[in-house]
């Protein structure tokens, strides 16, 4: 039977089949070309979309924003303060109101348990746009980018190097297993995935073809590594407190040229973004001034080498979002 995604939300990859994770991919690369060669074709027109953030964002707000402009579709903005989402107005009511003005909701927040409450009340398809859990649509774009520099997922040794029981760690070891591929997260033990969602994903491997590990030596970890991946050590939502043990315990697993000459020599370097790899943003002057670190999860080195693939990653979250959006909302 053909892929049919219409009227689908997308939560979290573990919602999706490979082949239906497969389908998303394609379409991103089939609308990515039609983009550069100037002939897309609009399918979102007549379409209203609103973004709703409680957490800051650069790059998955423009995404949508220029994935449903370019599709015909407007999109309404809703930041972290100035709705009555969640202060007045419970996750239910929001969700019933959205659902009766537009044809789809992105959300970005805390709780993977609203964004899936939004879908549950509001009748319409619903967007994660991160949530302390996972980062579904970030994935999509990581995995175009692996594919358009490497060729192909299965079998290829993805090591997530960091704060694995994060939305990141989480979603990259779902959509490695999904996918068949290699994953190994490098982190302490404690920052390990939670492990009701790593026996998950080792059920799912069992079908795929995938491999799933844990390793606390992230020289062992990326020994002959394809793709090297690492995130913020303190991620949006966390208190100020955290970051000194977070230092102390991912200081020994910063993805620097040790571990880039560990693994493959083609290995790509990627990162979600925003990345701590210099001094040149306020909270990278915070940790510097208590702290004294200059470079965090990723040296300036590896983040500037050839090995670094993260604009590129950057550019396809909008080829991805447009795909999911595409999907579920377009003609
Ligand atoms: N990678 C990512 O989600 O970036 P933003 O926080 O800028 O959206
Ligand atoms: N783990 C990071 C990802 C940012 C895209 C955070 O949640 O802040």
């Amino acid at each position: 039977m053909a892929v049919n995604l219409k009227g689908r939300s997308f939560l979290k990859l573990l919602d999706f089949t490979p082949r239906e994770i497969r389908y998303l991919l394609d379409l991103s690369r089939d609308l990515k070309r039609a983009k550069y060669a100037g002939v897309e074709q609009k399918t979102m027109e007549g379409k209203n979309v609103v973004l709703l953030f409680q957490k800051d964002s650069t790059r998955t707000r423009c995404a949508f924003e220029v994935g449903a402009l370019d599709q015909g579709a407007h999109v309404t903005y809703l930041g972290p303060s100035g709705s009555q989402f969640g202060k007045k107005e419970s996750v239910e009511d929001s969700a019933k109101v959205l659902g009766r003005m537009y044809d789809a909701i992105q959300f970005r927040g805390y709780k993977q348990s609203d964004v899936e409450a939004l879908a549950k009340y509001s009748g319409v398809p619903v967007y994660n746009g991160l949530t302390d859990e996972f980062h579904p649509t970030q994935i999509l774009a990581d995995f175009l980018t692996v594919e358009e520099h490497l060729g192909y997922l299965k079998g290829r040794k993805l090591v997530f190097a960091g704060d694995a029981r994060n939305n990141m760690g989480n979603s990259l070891m779902v959509g490695a297993a999904k996918m068949g591929m290699h994953f190994v997260a490098a982190a302490p033990k404690d920052l390990w995935p939670d492990v009701a969602l790593v026996n998950q994903c080792k059920e799912i491997a069992k079908e795929t073809g995938a491999k799933i590990e844990m390793c606390d030596d992230m020289l062992k970890a990326c020994k002959d590594a394809d793709v090297i991946y690492t995130d913020v050590w303190v991620s949006m939502g966390e208190p100020e407190e955290v970051w000194a043990s977070r230092i102390k315990d991912l200081k020994p697993f910063q993805v620097n040229m040790a571990a880039i000459k560990v693994a493959k020599s083609e290995v790509i370097f990627m990162h979600c973004l925003p990345a701590f790899h210099d001094l040149n943003t306020e909270v990278a002057q915070d940790v510097h001034k208590k702290f004294g670190l200059t470079e965090m999860e990723v040296t300036n080195e590896v983040f500037n080498s050839k090995h670094s693939v993260v604009f590129e990653e950057a550019e396809n979250r909008l080829h991805t979002i447009k795909a999911v959006m595409v999907a579920t909302i377009g003609k």
